[in-house]
Order: structure tokens, then C-alpha cells, then sequence
């Protein structure tokens, strides 16, 4: 099948064709949700928590985003990978968000890049797509400003913060954005944006009126413990099937049955 660029999800808007996005971070993962067949891997910020461990997106650089991306990008043959940009590498200048977006692109091979933020940031996303590089919008709750925000909990419920947002996607879409993640928003407000702009957009704890849909591979495929928000669903149950695994191998090594004899030398 044909490569999925960031032209492809207007397109899909357009064809009123469903976006699947998810999250990977790593080559192996990466590799299996690229060739079962999705539209597009976010490298999201998300690694922050995901791989390292740290409570919120805040503390990862761009030499480790550009770490994590370049290892997904060497395993997608198709889908489009989009790569975030991390907290503190477009929020202090213009100049500084253009150089960090293209050192992102020049040194991963991504398709995209992704920021949070509306108006505040669209002079900059603007001087990034000026670069020829491909930007997806980030709007609702977005973990960068976590400390500023409070918590985790739904976003533009009152109409002053719903308008600010809609106004926000109307500036980023005047600017050229591919897409625009929704996080955490009414499904209301979501297809109502959604039939506002031009680009597509990509909806997690958004509803059902958006363009596509993007979770965190390693939430959707049960792998996390502790964390089920009413928005999320396990696609599969991969912690029992790790754990199943482990055990197997440690019974196997403690009672001597591994290796056998046809797997030694
Ligand atoms: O970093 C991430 O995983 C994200 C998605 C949740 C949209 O930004
Ligand atoms: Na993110």
C-alpha cells in the first residue's frame, strides 16, 4: 500500500475515510503496528511516562524524542510517523521552534511534527510549515502545561474555554496544520470543530465526531495497569499475555526443562 503522508489525512478527511493513529516509541513495537496496518505512529512526549517512568511529559529533551523516533521510523514501511515536539523546544521562540522541528525532521526522517497549543504558538507553526515541514496541532488537555492546568480532567466544558479552543483551531488551521489532536473534550465540541477546519482531526477522549482516533499503544493494548479512563478501551490484554509468557520461561528455567537438547548446541 501507498505511504501515508500528512497530505494523506486531508485526503481521508475528505473521503470521510476513518484516521488511525497510535502511539509506539521503540523499533520492535513500532514495526508490529506499522505492518498491522495503521495510518499513522505518533512518537508522542507520552514516552516521557511510558518508557522512562516519570509522572508527567515535562521532563523529556529533544535528543531523546529524536532517539525514540528515529528507532520507529527505521520500522514503518507505511504509515505516516509524526513525532512531538517536546516541552521547552518551541515555547521559548519563534527561531528556536523552527530550528528544533527541523533538527527533529532532519535527524528522524518523521513525516510531521506536533505541538501543543493554539494562538500563542501560531506565528511559530507557521514559520515550521514556511520550512516544508508538516505540523499537527495539539488543543484541550494538553500535558505540557500540566502544572498550569491542575489535572488530567476534561477540558472546555464551560463555553469561554470551548470558544477559546474553537478559536484556536480556526488560527492553526489558517496557518496550514495537517491535523489537530483533540484531547479530553465533549464529543460535542469535537465534531463541532471538526467540520470547522480544514485539517484533519485526530480525537483521543474526544467522542466519535472526529476525523481519526489516536491512543497510547501500550493503554489500548492493556498493557499499563491502574489506568482505565472512561475514554480508553483494551484492544487486547497484553500484560496477561507478558506475564503468562515470564512465567512460562521462569518455570521452564527453574525446573530445567529449558533448554532442551534440540535447542543446544
Ligand atoms: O504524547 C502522546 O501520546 C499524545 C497523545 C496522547 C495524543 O500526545
Ligand atoms: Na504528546
Amino acid at each position: 500500500k501507498k505511504k501515508v503522508t500528512a497530505r494523506t489525512l486531508l485526503e481521508m478527511k475528505a473521503a470521510g475515510e476513518k484516521i488511525t493513529q497510535m502511539t509506539a516509541y521503540d523499533y520492535t513495537t513500532a514495526g508490529i503496528i506499522d505492518a498491522a496496518g495503521i495510518d499513522s505512529i505518533l512518537v508522542g512526549d507520552s514516552a516521557s511516562n511510558v518508557m522512562a517512568g516519570n509522572q508527567d511529559t515535562t521532563p523529556i529533551t529533544v535528543d531523546e524524542m529524536i532517539y525514540h523516533a528515529r528507532a520507529v521510523v527505521r520500522a514503518c514501511r507505511r504509515c505516516l510517523v509524526v513525532c512531538d515536539m517536546p516541552f521547552g523546544s518551541y515555547q521559548v521562540s519563534r527561531e528556536d521552534g523552527i530550528r528544533n522541528a527541523i533538527r527533529i525532521i532532519k535527524e528522524t526522517g518523521a513525516g510531521a511534527v506536533k505541538m501543543e497549543g493554539g494562538t500563542e504558538i501560531v506565528d511559530t507553526v507557521r514559520g515550521i510549515i514556511a520550512a516544508g515541514i508538516p505540523v499537527v496541532g495539539h488543543l484541550g488537555l494538553t500535558p505540557q502545561s500540566i502544572h498550569r492546568l491542575g489535572g488530567y480532567g476534561l477540558r472546555a466544558k464551560e463555553e469561554a474555554e470551548a470558544q477559546k479552543l474553537m478559536d484556536d483551531a480556526l488560527a492553526l488551521d489558517a496557518a496550514g496544520v495537517s491535523a489537530i489532536t483533540l484531547e479530553k473534550v465533549p464529543a460535542a465540541l469535537a465534531a463541532k470543530v471538526t467540520t470547522l477546519v480544514k485539517a484533519a482531526t485526530i480525537g483521543i477522549g474526544a467522542g466519535n465526531g472526529t476525523d481519526g482516533q489516536v491512543l497510547v499503544y501500550a493503554d489500548a493494548l492493556g498493557m499499563t495497569q491502574g489506568f482505565k479512563p472512561k475514554f480508553l478501551r483494551h484492544f487486547a490484554n497484553v500484560h496477561q499475555c507478558m506475564t503468562d509468557g515470564v512465567q512460562a520461561y521462569i518455570r521452564c528455567v527453574k525446573e530445567s526443562t529449558f533448554p532442551s537438547d534440540a535447542e543446544s548446541y
